[in-house]
């Protein structure tokens, strides 16, 4: 058999184990996603979302990408925000990132003129080393440096979530979401949080959408802002 081929013989075993325990399971699900949960995590395999926090399909809406970023200009995880915030309600964000993070271990080494496009992609955290390089610099050991980088990155994504003006309407709005910053240990596979910030998070000035100043100046009509 191939290895491809007992990815699709292992799921006709799930799908039929799934209607045994519960006849109605595919059939309710089909109907609508109702996730409290937005995900935001590495696309490294040993960190599968919904596996290490024992999820069931339908619990969380699922973004990944190489070291879990959230890049203002990147359409791919704006519109996955967008749709999860306005659409689903979620109650909750959570960044993930993890420990021994390839993503970012690559960024605090050269470029690679074989990986030009992931380069690109890393060159958001080499700027999270060059604004921290004193901090990460004094840490002794290269597993040390990437694990502080981890943490850092996580800590300027979820600050990159509160910047977005999605996050500061819903705030603004509807008093949701709170957003987590989380980091996950291959070596022991545990969830450590990092950070939360929650609806009433004062954000800095220079990031902040005038929504009050907005309705206040014309009253008719709602601003929206992308
Ligand atoms: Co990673």
């Amino acid at each position: 058999m191939h290895s491809f081929e007992k990815l699709l013989s292992d799921n006709k075993t799930w799908a039929r184990q799934k209607k045994v325990s519960n006849p109605e399971f595919f059939t309710q699900l089909a109907k609508e996603q109702k996730p409290e949960f937005l995900w935001i995590g590495c696309s490294d395999s040993r960190v599968p979302a919904e596996i290490i926090v024992n999820a069931e399909p339908g619990e969380m809406f699922i973004h990944r990408n190489i070291a879990n970023q959230m890049i203002a200009t990147d359409f791919n995880c704006l519109s996955v925000l967008q749709y999860a915030v306005t659409v689903l309600q979620v109650k909750h964000i959570i960044v993930c990132g993890h420990y021994n993070c390839g993503g970012v271990k690559a960024a605090l080494g050269r470029q690679s003129s074989q990986l030009v496009i992931t380069n690109k992609w890393l060159m958001h955290i080499k700027d999270i080393y060059r604004l921290n390089k004193a901090e990460i610099d004094a840490l002794p050991t290269e597993e040390q440096r990437v694990n502080r980088l981890v943490e850092l990155n996580i800590l300027e994504q979820v600050q990159t979530l509160a910047h977005t003006s999605i996050i500061q309407q819903a705030w603004h709005e509807d008093n949701r979401p709170t957003l987590h910053g989380w980091v996950y240990g291959l070596n022991d596979g545990l969830l450590k949080p990092l950070v939360t910030l929650y609806p009433d998070t004062e954000i800095e000035p220079i990031f902040k959408y005038d929504y009050h100043e907005a309705e206040m100046a014309l009253p008719e009509k709602k601003l929206r802002s992308v």
